[in-house]
């Protein structure tokens, strides 16, 4: 993937059911190459399921996804990855008990497709390459601020620090696009200038566009080129961020009655 532009991610018409629950409903986003994406709306709005639509972990209703022209519908998450799309979780997903060090060595390995079982153990094509890759681990625990962390058992690190290491994870897979499934909630101010540090050095370098999902607003209008806003699983609205700001459509969803709208104000 190295050397390949950023791709374009044209989700069309979208739709993704739970039972009766319609969390997606026609939705169609396209994310350019080189943009920052903001993706925000309330609670239960559906941003989760749109990544995980996404990336194959629930396969969609109804719609499509490409990405660089190549049809993602009806991929493994595993195929997909492998197309250059890597992602965070909303709750991460790390290996507790490696150091943090060695859960981004993991996200190289993956990439090359030697797999977990293979890297711990040393075998074969894992053991020759692991050198090379421990070389590439550095840069991203600097890029991450995460060089005094490394030999930490990510387990132990307070949650923003966790955070950050889940994107180095997904940094390590060399993707043209990262998803980040809110980065910053439950996290520190301090985290939170780091991530936009991070975030405006991605958008600045070229190698690998973002979309960022958020429940603090005020960040996703800080880095986002664009903003979508999702409300009851349907995107209501996409423009700039000084649009979106003022529009009314917006402010109706956030300052909605009802009980699973209700939580802007932590945001706004
Ligand atoms: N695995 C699932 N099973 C059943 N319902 C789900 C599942 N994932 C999400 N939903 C439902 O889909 C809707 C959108 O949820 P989600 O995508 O998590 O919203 P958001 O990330 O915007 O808070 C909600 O009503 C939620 O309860
Ligand atoms: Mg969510």
């Amino acid at each position: 993937m190295k050397g390949s532009l950023p791709g374009e991610l044209v989700i069309d018409r979208l739709g993704l059911r739970f039972g009766g629950v319609v969390a997606l409903r026609e939705v169609s986003l396209t994310h350019h190459p080189d943009e920052v994406l903001g993706i925000i709306g309330p609670n239960g709005a559906g941003k989760t399921s749109l990544i995980n639509a996404v990336t194959g972990i629930y396969p969609p209703s109804a719609g499509s996804v490409r990405y660089r022209g190549t049809p993602l519908t009806g991929l493994s998450p595993e195929s997909i990855v492998a197309t250059g799309i890597a992602r965070t979780f909303q709750h991460n997903q790390l290996c507790g008990d490696l150091t943090v060090r060695e859960n981004v060595l993991l996200g190289c390995h993956l990439r090359l497709g030697y797999g977990v079982v293979k890297a711990a153990l040393g075998i074969g094509p894992a053991r020759r390459a692991e050198r090379r890759l421990r070389g590439e681990v550095e840069p991203l625990l600097e890029l991450l601020n995460l060089e005094h962390a490394a030999d930490e058992r990510a387990g132990s690190l307070p949650y923003g620090l966790q955070k950050r290491v889940e994107m180095a994870r997904a940094l390590a897979l060399r993707p043209t696009t990262l998803l980040l499934d809110e980065p910053a909630a439950g996290t520190s101010d301090a985290d939170r200038a780091a991530l936009v540090r991070i975030i405006k050095h991605l958008r600045g370098e070229g190698s690998c566009s973002v979309v960022l999902i958020e429940h603090d607003v005020g960040l996703v209008m800080e880095v986002s080129d664009r903003v979508a806003v999702l409300d009851w699983g349907e995107c209501i609205v996409v423009d700039t961020p000084e649009v979106i700001a003022t529009d009314a459509r917006v402010l109706a969803a956030y300052l909605g009655v009802d009980d699973t709208h209700a939580d802007v104000s932590e945001s706004a």
